[in-house]
């Protein structure tokens, strides 16, 4: 009999270097909605805030390490990626975050960084990967867009989203020529989305023109995210019934027929 081709995780990084426009809410969403169509689903937490790693509700105990321990230069202190997911209770394996992860935003990766996590991500026995990214271009943003297939940027109603998602191009422009030449931002999505706002319908109609492929649409704005955030619950769970919830599924089923498989 034939071995199972071997196939390696799609890779999708959540990015924009903005601060407060969705990323992280979109991603563990995300993941918990593709996880739901069937899909084994890790999530590695790339921003000290720890924001996505909380949102899950993840809790590190005395024998777990986090995505510090796995990205660190010291080879004697370092972790296998694989080691270092846990288990969440929404059906997702999290590389979660840690404070001191701020260290290698400072002193960087170190000389082979971007590729060992890159490889480490590929080799993950995973259908997808997805990884949040923290609020700026800086080391561990490069860090995922090396080890990503696509970006997915997340782009806030606000006069100047649209300046930022072509600066975020550029930083993934980069990325291809030198540490990953199949990165691209191939989605982008509307988040925190209040249609009856001027600035919401601009934000849309310069998306549908410019970016009309990679376009996915709105995630509504909705009081029940900051609740289900309180909750450490993933809004699709907390409240399945809105609107917003519902939004998330749809992109998480677009996200999950348009990725490429690679074999
Ligand atoms: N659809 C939504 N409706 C209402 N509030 C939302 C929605 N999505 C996100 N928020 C809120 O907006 C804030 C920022 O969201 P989130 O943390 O996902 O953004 P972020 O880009 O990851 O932020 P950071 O750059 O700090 O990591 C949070 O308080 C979150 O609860
Ligand atoms: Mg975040």
């Amino acid at each position: 009999m034939l071995d199972a081709p071997i196939t390696r995780p799609r890779v999708l990084a959540v990015a924009m270097q903005k601060g407060g426009v969705g990323k992280t809410t979109t991603a563990i969403n995300l993941a918990v909605c593709i996880a739901e169509l069937g899909q084994r689903v890790a999530l590695l937490d790339l921003d000290p805030q720890a924001n996505a790693t909380e949102g899950l509700a993840v809790e590190m105990g005395p024998d777990d390490v986090s995505m510090f321990e796995v990205l660190i230069d010291i080879e004697e202190d370092r972790v296998p990626l694989a080691d270092a997911l846990i288990e969440s209770k929404w059906g997702v394996s999290v590389g979660a975050a840690h404070r001191a992860m701020r260290r290698l935003e400072r002193y960087g990766l170190g000389p082979s960084g971007y590729t060992r996590f890159s490889r480490q991500v590929s080799e993950l026995d995973f259908d997808v990967v997805i990884i949040d990214c923290p609020p700026n271009l800086g080391e561990l943003t490069v860090a995922a867009l090396a080890a990503a297939d696509s970006v997915l940027a997340t782009v806030k109603p606000g006069p100047d989203e649209i300046k930022a998602l072509i600066e975020l191009q550029r930083s993934v422009q980069e990325t291809r020529e030198g540490l990953n030449p199949r990165v691209n931002i191939d989605y982008v999505v509307s988040t925190i989305f209040d249609g009856r706002t001027l600035v919401a319908k601009d934000v849309r109609r310069n998306l549908e023109a410019d970016w009309s492929s990679e376009y996915l649409g709105e995630v509504s704005q909705t009081v029940r995210v900051a609740e289900a955030k309180n909750r450490r619950e993933p809004v699709v769970f907390y409240a399945p019934e809105t609107e917003t919830a519902a939004d998330y599924r749809r992109i998480a089923k677009l996200i999950d027929e348009r990725m490429p498989v690679h074999v």
